[in-house]
């Protein structure tokens, strides 16, 4: 077993790199919803509905808010953090399950309105992230407040493993696409590779995360 000062640098530099990796695509990511209020023309935007001020604040609001998370979520697991920075922790906390929250029924609201361009399954893997993203947001905070630390603990990882669930659909792409070409990936985004990455972005990280958190219970 690591000492826990061993612990704390392990888990120290696994934040490191998971912000560092995925900062470009949360660049990208905060710069596409930033074009909503810098763009002069958003007519070629595919995002954009024409007359859709509630739509369209809520989608490009969603991208930026979201780029924030990617930041700012990991930081909530910092070594030591929470023991030296209390307020801090509290209240970041608060507005990161707020804003997890707001980025996921921001999601739900483009797919009940719009739908995503990849149709039914990807409306249905999408919604189901959405859904799980407002639940463990809402759980982390409820059992904060509770006072439940380890069940808040619990909760809180699982929106860690969801928030990079959005770098994690792209990444998959890029691997997949420099090693086949695109194989079984269209356009349309209904090719088998296409319909397995509706779900594969998140399911299989977070089934990882359990099976950790129940090893977890069994050694304590
Ligand atoms: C937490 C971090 C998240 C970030 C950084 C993020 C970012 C983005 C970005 C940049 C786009 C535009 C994609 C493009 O230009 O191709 C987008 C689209 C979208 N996002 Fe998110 N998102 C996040 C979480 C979520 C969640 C939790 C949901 C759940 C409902 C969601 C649902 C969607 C949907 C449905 C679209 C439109 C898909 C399409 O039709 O192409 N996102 N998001």
């Amino acid at each position: 077993m690591p000492t826990s000062r061993a612990r704390q640098i392990y888990v120290g530099a696994g934040l490191v790199f998971l912000i560092l990796h995925s900062l470009p695509f949360a660049i990208w990511a905060m710069h596409s919803g930033a074009l909503l209020l810098i763009s002069p023309d958003m007519s070629e935007n595919r995002f954009y509905t024409p007359g859709g001020t509630v739509i369209n604040l809520a989608i490009f609001a969603h991208m930026s808010l979201g780029a924030l998370l990617m930041v700012f979520v990991p930081l909530q697991f910092w070594p030591g953090l929470r023991a030296r920075f209390g307020a801090y922790h509290r209240w970041s906390g608060r507005m990161l399950c707020l804003g997890s929250a707001l980025v996921g029924l921001a999601g739900l609201a483009y797919i009940f309105v719009r739908g995503t361009i990849g149709g039914f399954w990807m409306d249905i893997g999408f919604g189901i992230y959405g859904v799980l993203v407002c639940l463990s947001a809402g759980q982390a905070i409820r059992y904060a407040r509770k006072r439940d630390f380890a069940v808040h603990r619990r909760w809180a990882l699982r929106v860690l493993v969801l928030t990079f669930g959005s770098w994690l659909y792209r990444l998959h792409y890029g691997v997949w696409y420099f090693f086949t070409e695109g194989l079984a990936s269209t356009p349309e985004f209904d090719g088998t590779f296409d319909l397995v990455q509706n779900f594969a972005f998140y399911l299989p990280y977070l089934l990882v995360l359990e099976l950790w958190l129940r090893r977890e219970a069994r050694t304590a």
